[in-house]
Formats: structure tokens, C-alpha cells, sequence
């Protein structure tokens, strides 16, 4: 059978998988991740709190484990995340910068992270949720700092380190046309407008069984029609666990129903599913009695929505 990634090259596509370097120890995480992905995310490695938990104190052993990886497996490396409020260290949460002072902090932080990976990571999620349910900006050190500026500053910083970045604004529930996705769409336009380097759109994709949303198709099309890349950028698919065997192949159609939301669509760059296997899923510790999301089970056998994936590609 071929592998996924063989398929998704066939399209061009990017087939992504989020992955804990620290997990590259189990064997056969190592060998899914790398036989079955073209692209890889870090899934937490080159958050703020993580590459630089104190000022000017900078922390690459983990990011670099995982370019290593993918240079050795010839895969690409999508750059998550640089602006976001969650897993911020506080000294920049709670600094009490003034906004000169913040700028500099986030000059320093994105010039440094993405000069360093200049040569290995082609994609940045530069800004990650920005938005509130109603789409109105969240309130973040940022945006109370600085306004909602701060993302044409944060992508004009990226732009800067490495003029060939491909630069994304990523965001979770804005899959479906919404309220959400609606002012994320106001915000890209305008930056475009504005002659902002933004070349993307990430849709997160943190689904649940049953609940693609039907408008997904027509979403992605109306910001590729803005001249954006569309990525979906951390799929999973949730159910109550443990999972029934109607629940994986209902699960199954839902991957279906986002590989074809995407495909249907020329701007869209492809997918990436946020873990190798359920077993390390970061759904069950933030949605209690929730999980078994992913293409791949607790032991790393693949699941019916890894057989719809490779159907769909
Ligand atoms: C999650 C990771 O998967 C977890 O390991 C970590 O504890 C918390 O963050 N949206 C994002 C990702 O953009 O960075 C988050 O990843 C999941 C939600």
C-alpha cells in the first residue's frame, strides 16, 4: 500500500502530523510520523514558554530534535506558534511592559526564532487565536497592549527574519462560516489591503464526530479567493471515549468530509492531524471523557479514519 504522504505528493498536498519530539523515543511513533507524513509540526516545542521560558534565555533542544527528524525523513516543518496567549511564560504575561517595551520583546522573540529556522521551516503560524467566539479580538497582553495591530506588527516582525516564510494566522472554530471565520475574513482582507505580509489561513480543526461543519468547503474557498493558502492545521476528531465501532466509522466520514472540504479547493495546501495515535492525544486532558480523535489507536494500528484518508487522497 502506499503510504499517505506518497499519495498526498501525488497532489502536492501537504499530509502533516504534530509531534512531541520527546515521543520519537517509541519506535513506532518515530516510524508513523515518518513514514506516513510529509509534513511535521512541533506540537508544543517551539511555543514561547518553551524556547524562551525567561528573557533572553533561549531553549532549542526540543525544536531542533524534530527539524533533525524531518531533514533526515525529507519532510517539511510547519512553524507553530510565535504570538499566541497560551503557553506565554509570564514574564511576558505578566510584565507590565509598556507597548515600545513590548514590541521590543516580540522583535527579539520572532526575529530570533524565525532567523534560526530560516533555512528549515517554510510555513509560520505567526499569530495563533486572536479571536473570541464573536470575533471580537481576545484579550490578550498583546492585543490590551498594543491593539489589534499587534498582528500586522507580530507578521511585518516574521516578514522581516525571513522574507520567504510563508506567514499564517491560525485559529480554532473557524472551520464553518461563523462569526468567528467572518471577522477572521475581515482581518485578513484588510490586511491584505494594507499591503501586510499574510499569506495564509489556518484552520485548526479540533472537530467532533458528527459535527463537520457543512459550510467548510465554502469557507476555505472564500479565503483562497482572497489569494490565501488554506491549511488545516491541527485536525482531530472527538468522540465520548471509549469509542464504539459506529462512533470510528462515523469518525471515518468526518475525515472524509475535511480531506474533500479541502481537496475540492485549489488554495488549500493540505492537512495535518494533530498527533500520531491516540494514545498521546491531547484531547482527553482538556475534554474529559473525550478522545480517540486521531487516524491511529492507543497500540498505533491504523483506524478507519486512517483508511478514509488514504481513500480520500
Ligand atoms: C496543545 C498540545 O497538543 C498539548 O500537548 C499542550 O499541552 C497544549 O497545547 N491549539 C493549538 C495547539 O494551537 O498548540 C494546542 O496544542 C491545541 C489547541
Amino acid at each position: 500500500d502506499p503510504s499517505l504522504r506518497d499519495l498526498a505528493d501525488r497532489h502536492g498536498l501537504r499530509m502533516g502530523v504534530a509531534v512531541s519530539a520527546h515521543l520519537l523515543d517509541n519506535a513506532r511513533y518515530a516510524e508513523i510520523a515518518a513514514e506516513q507524513y510529509n509534513s511535521v509540526t512541533h506540537e508544543n516545542e517551539l511555543k514561547w514558554e518553551t524556547v524562551q521560558p525567561q528573557r533572553g534565555q533561549f531553549n532549542w533542544s526540543g525544536g531542533d530534535r524534530l527539524v533533525d527528524f524531518a531533514q533526515a525523513n525529507g519532510q517539511d516543518v510547519y512553524g507553530h506558534t510565535l504570538v499566541w496567549h497560551s503557553q506565554l511564560p509570564s514574564w511576558v504575561a505578566d510584565g507590565g511592559f509598556s507597548a515600545p517595551e513590548l514590541e521590543g520583546v516580540m522583535e527579539e522573540h520572532i526575529s530570533t526564532v524565525v532567523d534560526r529556522y530560516a533555512d528549515d521551516i517554510s510555513h509560520w503560524d505567526v499569530v495563533n487565536e486572536a479571536f473570541n467566539e464573536d470575533g471580537s479580538f481576545r484579550d490578550t497582553v498583546f492585543y490590551r497592549t498594543l491593539g489589534e495591530d499587534y498582528i500586522a506588527t507580530s507578521l511585518e516582525m516574521a516578514h522581516a527574519a525571513d522574507p520567504d516564510a510563508r506567514l499564517f494566522i491560525n485559529d480554532y472554530n473557524v472551520e464553518g462560516i461563523n462569526a468567528k471565520s467572518d471577522a477572521l475574513y475581515e482581518l485578513a482582507s484588510s490586511l491584505l489591503d494594507r499591503g501586510v505580509p499574510l499569506h495564509g489561513v489556518g484552520l485548526q480543526s479540533h472537530l467532533i464526530v458528527g459535527q463537520v461543519p457543512s459550510s467548510m468547503q465554502a469557507n476555505i474557498q472564500r479565503f483562497a479567493d482572497l489569494g490565501l493558502e488554506v491549511v488545516v492545521t491541527e485536525l482531530d476528531i472527538r468522540t465520548n471515549t471509549p469509542a464504539s465501532e459506529q462512533q470510528l466509522q462515523a469518525q471515518a466520514a468526518d475525515y472524509t468530509r475535511v480531506f474533500q472540504a479541502c481537496m475540492a479547493v485549489d488554495g488549500c495546501g493540505g492537512v495535518t492531524v494533530w498527533g500520531v495515535g491516540d494514545a498521546n492525544s491531547w484531547i482527553p486532558d482538556v475534554f474529559p471523557g473525550q478522545g480517540d480523535a486521531l487516524p491511529y489507536d492507543h497500540q498505533y494500528q491504523p483506524k478507519p479514519a486512517y483508511w478514509a484518508m488514504h481513500e480520500a487522497l
